[in-house]
This record gives C-alpha cells, structure tokens and sequence, in this order.
C-alpha cells in the first residue's frame, strides 16, 4: 500500500524579478509506502521545501498527481485540501512556525482545532510530555530554546494522531547531541506512521534505510 504517490509532477515559479517561469520541481514518480521511515536530500534551493509542500497539500503543482493515502489531494478545493491535512498529516516546519503570542500548550491545541475528530484537551499535555515539557507548558515560543521550540512543533505535529509526518530538516538549527535527541524522538513518535525527513545531515541520512535524493530524482531543467 503506498501512503504517498506522485505523478509527473511538475511545479514552476515566476522568477521574481524577470517573471519567467523557472521550474523547480519535474518529478516523474516517487511512491512511498505506508509504514516507510525515507530522508529526502538535496542542496540548498533544490526543491525540498516545495516537494513537502506539494506532499501537504499547502502548495498545488502546475500540473500532475498528488495522492495521498487514496486521496487526489491536487483535485480538493483549499479548504478541503486544509482539512485533510489537519485530519492526516502532521508537519514539522523548518522555521517552526509556532504562534509566539502563545504557551506551547495552546500552540498545541490551536493544531487539534481544525480536524474532524476531537481529541480531549488532555492530549496536547500528554504530548507535551511524551516530548519532554511538562514543565513548559506555559513558556511562549520565546521563552524556550531551539531545542524546546523543536519539541513543541512535533507535539503539535501529533495532536490529531495523523497517519503521515513530513518533517523539513528538524535538526537544521540543533547542536550535535540535541539534534540525536530530537531525530531519536520523531523516528519513536512515527513508529507505525509514515515519515518523510528532509536533511542534508550525514548523521541524520546514516539512520535511514532508504534515503530519496532529490537531485536523482529530479528532472527540472533549471532550478
Ligand atoms: N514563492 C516563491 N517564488 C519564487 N521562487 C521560489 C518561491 N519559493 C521558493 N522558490 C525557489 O524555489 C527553489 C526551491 O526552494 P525550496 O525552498 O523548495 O528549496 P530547499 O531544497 O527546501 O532549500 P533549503 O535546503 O535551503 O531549505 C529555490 O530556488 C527558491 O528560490
Ligand atoms: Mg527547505
């Protein structure tokens, strides 16, 4: 069963000085299995961002397939593209992302508000736990570390148990022994789920049995 399947891909942008359309993305196939744990590398400006993005449903691609668990996400309206993504995937942002004018305990809930299924309030606590801050519930972005912020953005990537993790280079901005720690995490709360990592971290690729080049992959002319 593939979790994840997408078809002649293809997703442009408009140079933002010259307008010109530059291709980014020209992804033939790339199938993933339900259950898989994959690194997905490339360098910096290849295109990894965009493909999680196309992969969520945030982004639509010119053109081709995007299914996900059974589902032609690229044919569902925004809203409804939104709702799948709060029902079955959870996202791990490069940058973050969380919402600095609240506690780590609301950032997590405020992600349970949108799927179908209403988890107790008590899960988001449970999860803040299971990732090492039960005593930081109440600390605001600001106030946590990198690390802690980290911790935070995969209890929030949990909260409605979703089936997919998409995580953009989760260790990025970690130190060594941190970065272990959390990569050591996200593969425990993915147990059973299927995980896409994006990295370019040797330490990080050396964990995964199967890893994804981006570059091999894809067949964009220019980006
Ligand atoms: N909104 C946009 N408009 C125009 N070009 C964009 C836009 N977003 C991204 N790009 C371009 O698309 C390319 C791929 O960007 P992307 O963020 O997917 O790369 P990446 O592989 O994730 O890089 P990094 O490792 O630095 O995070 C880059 O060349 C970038 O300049
Ligand atoms: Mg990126």
């Amino acid at each position: 069963m593939t979790a994840i399947n997408i078809r002649d891909l293809i997703k442009t942008y408009a140079d933002p000085q010259s307008g010109t359309l530059v291709e980014i993305l020209n992804i033939a196939e790339l199938p993933i299995k339900k259950g898989d744990h994959i690194a997905l590398k490339g360098t910096s400006g290849s295109g990894k961002t965009t493909l999680l993005h196309c992969i969520s449903g945030m982004l639509l691609p010119d053109s081709g397939s995007v299914e996900v668990l059974s589902t032609e996400i690229t044919r569902l309206s925004e809203p409804a593209r939104d709702r799948f993504r709060a029902n079955h995937i959870g996202y791990i942002f490069q940058s973050f992302n969380l919402l600095e004018g609240f506690s780590a305990l609301e950032n997590v809930l405020l992600g349970m508000q949108f799927a179908d299924k209403k988890h107790p309030r008590s899960r988001a606590e449970d999860l803040l736990e299971r990732t090492g801050l039960s005593n930081r519930l109440h600390n605001r972005p600001g106030q946590l570390s990198v690390g802690q912020q980290q911790r935070v953005c995969i209890a929030r990537a949990l909260a409605n148990d979703p089936e997919i993790i998409l995580a953009d280079e989760p260790t990025g901005s970690l130190d060594p022994r941190t970065s272990a720690e959390v990569l050591r995490l996200i593969r425990e709360v993915s147990d059973g789920k299927t995980l896409v990592v994006v990295t370019h971290e040797e330490h990080v690729l050396n964990q995964f049995d199967i890893v994804i080049d981006l570059e091999h992959l894809n067949q964009a002319l220019t980006a």
